[in-house]
């Protein structure tokens, strides 16, 4: 796939998107996840766009944001070794891997008001999907525990804008 058909695929990517939000409004999350699946198994899909890794953290580049709907896509490129947070979130959002195996591990709340408690775990290869409602008490952690860079692509319920400052409650680090 060329630079010019890469563009097509995220554009396509983001009008099923936005049609999976249109004809499933009670549960988006679960709609686009089976849309970003369909085109994150494609291993092109992202040929020609700058979306390097970082030393530090693993690092999220915007896809596609659709401010009338209130959503954004983006790529997440994870270095062997990085992970996200212990979180819930507070939209609802929707996870495909592109390339590598991502590690997810589930959590419940403390009745005791304490650190969550891991309850299980799954790997996530290309094509896989994961998605949850927006409920800080649905907590997860996303891990690269490969020996690749591996890159997801997620949707949120939520302007890219607000990412940073909106979207996650963070429960451990
Ligand atoms: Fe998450």
């Amino acid at each position: 796939m060329n630079v010019i058909a890469a563009r097509t695929a995220i554009a396509a990517m983001a009008h099923g998107i936005s049609a999976a939000l249109r004809a499933t409004p009670r549960d988006p999350a679960a709609a686009v996840a089976q849309v970003l699946g369909h085109y994150a198994a494609d291993p092109t899909l992202l040929s020609g766009q700058h979306c390097p890794c970082r030393a530090d953290t693993y690092i999220r580049h915007l896809l596609h944001e659709d401010a009338e709907q209130g959503w954004a896509v983006a790529a997440l490129v994870w270095r062997p070794g990085q992970m996200s947070p212990v979180h819930g979130h507070r939209v609802w959002c929707a996870v495909a891997v592109h390339q590598g195996i991502m590690t997810e591990s589930f959590y419940v709340p403390d009745v005791a008001d304490g650190p969550p408690r891991q309850t299980g775990v799954a790997l996530r290869r290309p094509g896989d999907i994961t998605h949850g409602p927006a409920c800080p008490d649905a907590i997860h952690r996303l891990a690269n525990l490969g020996t690749e860079t591996a890159v997801s692509i997620h949707a949120y319920g939520l302007p890219y804008a607000r990412f940073c400052s909106n979207l996650n409650t963070v429960h451990a680090a």
